[in-house]
């Protein structure tokens, strides 16, 4: 089979664990990583000493030997770099949000046209197994029409070391434009993508941040499935907590979050040193720990994404430890994902490796792109929606949703067990 061959633009935190899902699979091949930093850069070859290690996007951009770009770059430089990248004839896949506008969406969806490449959006922790299981199932008819989604989440997202642009809105900072991506993909895979309109509110709630750290929305879908999304950033209280068997591998302890709180207040955090730390290269760079190691089994946890909960006419649907429960007329069964789970090397939270799957079957192996630009604008559609219902206090309606198309993952039935309905 040929590998899919990749460079990555951004050798940040987000990309750290992409860089270690990329690495990890035989049809991917990691050939050259750019940064404008020289310690990432550094970190990168160290790791990577195949991989050719560029200063600039154009560079990379440049290398005939590469055929698509992981963009891990800044929000504000997704547009940007994801149609410089296409117009040189390179596929991508584009970190969420996939933009800060609707506009320069437009445009990225325009370019992937004109030029003949694919754009995926990687919303990466929609496709977690758990999410892909559920939406089989809801299709199966098991349980019956779907009639409602919940996902709710509380973390300590506002306490994590940021750079000045993920503190102005403007360039994509704030928790609405990070995390509604994450949940809101969620509930459109679940729900068929075709979202009728949001009624959201968004929180600034500290001077210490001048940033989004809560929104709750309602989400309707044009069938009148009612959906709602929560995240609460300002780390009082973990949804992980709940849940025995989870580890929070990454998280702040209770001390650290007050300790945090406090020097933000203060004003006394070094973020960009902190910020660094977590990059590639950095001292906590999964690159150079142990946790490089794909793993499975690897159990449920909500992470930043949240439980997601899903009432159909007969029945429920909700994570489990190994996999879902299956609430229905003749009371609950166990389905056990595990024999599904591909080794992840990032089972805490980027699972890369479903949309890098979709990437190298579509560029090639020629079948069809699912998240595609269009599906991407969508779910950027629905979060910006939040952010305009909250600042008008009014319900906003959607015109640009599309629907995901039954045939995304039918592969997963016969190993759930499952005929789509
Ligand atoms: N899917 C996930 O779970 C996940 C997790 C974290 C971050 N992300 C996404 O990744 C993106 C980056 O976030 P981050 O937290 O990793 O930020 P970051 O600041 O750690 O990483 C951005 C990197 O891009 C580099 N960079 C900036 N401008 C550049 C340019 N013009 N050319 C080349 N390199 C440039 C920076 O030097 C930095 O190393 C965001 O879009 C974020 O939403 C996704």
């Amino acid at each position: 089979m040929r590998t899919l061959k990749m460079g990555a633009l951004g050798l940040g935190q987000g990309a750290s664990w992409s860089l270690l899902s990329m690495d990890a699979m035989p049809e991917i091949e990691l050939v050259a990583g750019a940064d404008l930093n020289p310690a990432m850069r550094s970190g990168f070859s160290d790791h990577f000493p195949a991989a050719r290690t560029y200063e600039t996007a154009e560079e990379l951009f440049r290398d005939p030997a590469v055929d698509a770009i992981w963009i891990g770059t800044p929000n504000r430089l997704h547009c940007e770099h994801a149609v410089a990248a296409m117009r040189s004839g390179k596929h991508v896949v584009v970190e969420k949000p996939m933009a800060v506008t609707l506009e320069d969406a437009d445009r990225m969806v325009e370019a992937s046209q004109k030029f003949g490449v694919i754009l995926l959006a990687g919303h990466t922790r929609s496709l977690s197994i758990w999410n892909r299981a559920m939406r089989r199932i809801v299709m199966s008819g098991e349980i019956g029409a779907i009639r409602a989604i919940h996902i709710w989440s509380y973390t300590d997202w506002i306490l994590r070391p940021r750079t000045p642009d993920e503190l102005d809105p403007q360039q994509g900072g704030g928790i609405v434009f990070r995390q509604g991506p994450h949940q809101i993909d969620t509930l459109r895979l679940l729900g068929g993508g075709m979202l009728r309109s949001v009624r959201g509110m968004a929180g600034r709630w500290t001077d210490s941040r001048p940033i989004e750290g809560y929104y709750t929305a309602y989400l309707e879908f044009e069938d009148g499935t009612a959906s709602t999304i929560m995240h609460n950033g300002y780390g009082y209280f973990a949804m992980a907590s709940l849940y025995p068997w989870v580890r929070e591998k990454r998280g702040y302890s209770d001390a650290d979050r007050a300790a945090l709180r406090r020097d933000l207040e203060r004003g006394v955090r070094d973020e960009s040193a902190e910020k660094e730390r977590y990059r590639v290269g950095g001292a906590h760079d999964p690159v150079a720990g142990a946790k490089a190691q794909p793993v499975t089994p690897y159990p449920w946890n909500p992470f930043d994404l949240g439980p997601v909960e899903v009432a159909c006419e007969r029945g429920m649907l909700m994570p489990a430890q190994w996999g879902l429960t299956v609430y229905g007329d003749d009371g609950p069964r166990e389905l056990d994902l595990r024999p599904l789970q591909r080794p992840e090397p990032d089972p805490s939270g980027g699972l890369s490796i479903a949309i890098l799957e979709e990437f190298h079957a579509a560029v090639i192996l020629g079948k069809p792109a699912y998240h595609t630009a269009a599906w991407g604008r969508a779910t950027l559609e629905a979060s910006l929606a939040v952010m305009q219902s909250a600042a008008e206090r009014r319900e906003i309606t959607l015109t640009r949703q599309v629907a995901m198309p039954d045939a995304y993952d039918a592969a997963l039935d016969s190993g759930l067990n499952v005929a789509a309905g």
